[in-house]
């Protein structure tokens, strides 16, 4: 197969605070003719993450920052329209990191082969995908287990909706804090979480006081900022805290100050882990045995938000900035 022209958005400068359109450009390009031992893939859906914001500044972070004038890569699940590599055939449907684009030729050992059988493909971008399994590696991370009360931020996006539901299956009173009436809604009717609030109504540390008045002992962190200073005031004697994310900063322009209450570590022998999903990936059978098995059961549910087409790609990216998206925010290609 010949003459393929595929879409993608490139990083043309890069963000001082909230990413406006003017940092991105959509690019048309022809693919090369498919040589021997690739595949060429045909993006379905394609995953924008909180995460890619780091990469679009200058500078080392746990992952290398995105090239100017080059696509960004991220998830994406797509299906083979042609192979010349024997593990592969036309149709069948595989994960990459090469988001961002609609159709790209990669090596066998850049895809990861997923199951037709589940539908929507989405999911594996989201509970089946990375953040459904930051969401199990969060939880594991401290052993969260029956009794436990945990508090999670961002509860009603990606990861958060996920690690709730986790929980509720291990046992825990689950209470949840998110940016909308119609998110706190979500999250009590469709996810099963014991407590949701709005954080927008008033400070967070006052609604905890009232929503756990005997503390927390779990506080699974996708905010940083105002929610892990509540949290610390919140959390029991030999707490855990679960470091996954900090959204509330990732486009400050100079770092803030920690938590003012930070003592509370001491004071109350608590434990604050950090991780990042990709250093578990040895584990990644083992959550999709669990979690997959869990949602072929109907209990864990995919909730995602679709933006159609690569034009709307960017805009769906700053979206997660603004709140707009309940589940996942995935956009489709085809
Ligand atoms: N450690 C890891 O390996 C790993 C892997 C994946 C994700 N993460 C982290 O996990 C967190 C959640 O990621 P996700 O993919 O599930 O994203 P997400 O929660 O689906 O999307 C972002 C959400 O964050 C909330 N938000 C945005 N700006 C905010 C602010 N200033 N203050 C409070 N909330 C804000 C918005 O919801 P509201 O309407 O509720 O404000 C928005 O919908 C992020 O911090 C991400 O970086 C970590």
């Amino acid at each position: 197969m010949s003459n393929i022209s595929s879409r993608e958005i490139r990083l043309i400068s890069r963000p001082n605070g909230i990413p406006t359109a003017a940092n991105f450009s959509l690019a048309q390009v022809e693919l090369e003719p498919l040589p021997d031992r690739q595949v060429l893939v045909r993006n379905l859906f394609m995953s924008v993450d909180p995460y890619m914001r780091g990469r679009m500044n200058e500078g080392k972070s746990y992952v290398p920052p995105f090239a100017l004038g080059k696509p960004l890569e991220g998830g994406a699940v797509g299906e083979v329209v042609e192979s010349r590599a024997k593990e592969f055939k036309p149709g069948d449907a595989v994960v990459s990191n090469f988001g961002w684009r609609e159709y790209f030729i990669a090596a066998p050992d850049q895809l990861h082969s997923v199951s037709r059988e589940v539908q929507p493909l989405s999911v594996y971008l989201g509970a089946l995908g990375m953040t459904g399994m930051t969401a199990w590696v969060g939880l594991n991370l401290v052993e969260v287990k029956a009794g436990d009360v945990i508090y999670i931020s961002g509860a009603a996006g990606a990861v958060g909706n996920v690690a709730g539901q986790l929980a509720k299956l291990r046992g825990c009173r689950v209470i949840g804090s998110a940016g909308s009436m119609e998110k706190v809604e979500f999250l009590r009717e469709e996810c099963g979480f014991d407590i949701a609030f709005d954080y927008k109504v008033g400070p967070v540390v006052e609604q905890l006081k009232v929503e756990a008045p005997e503390g927390i002992d779990v506080y699974f962190d996708n905010v940083g900022g105002e929610m892990l200073e509540a949290a610390l005031a919140a959390l029991r004697a030999h707490g855990r805290i679960i470091a996954c994310g900090g959204i509330s900063g990732y486009n400050d322009e100079k770092p803030r100050p920690g938590p003012s209450n930070l003592f509370n570590m001491t004071a109350k022998r608590l434990t604050m882990k950090g991780f990042i999903v990709r250093d578990w990936l040895d584990r990644q059978g083992e959550f999709e045995k669990e979690v997959g098995g869990y949602f072929r059961a109907g209990k864990v549910k995919h909730k995602e938000t679709v933006v159609d087409g690569i034009g709307q790609a960017v805009g769906a990216f700053i979206g997660l900035f603004k709140g707009k998206n309940i589940g996942k925010m995935v956009v489709k290609l085809a």
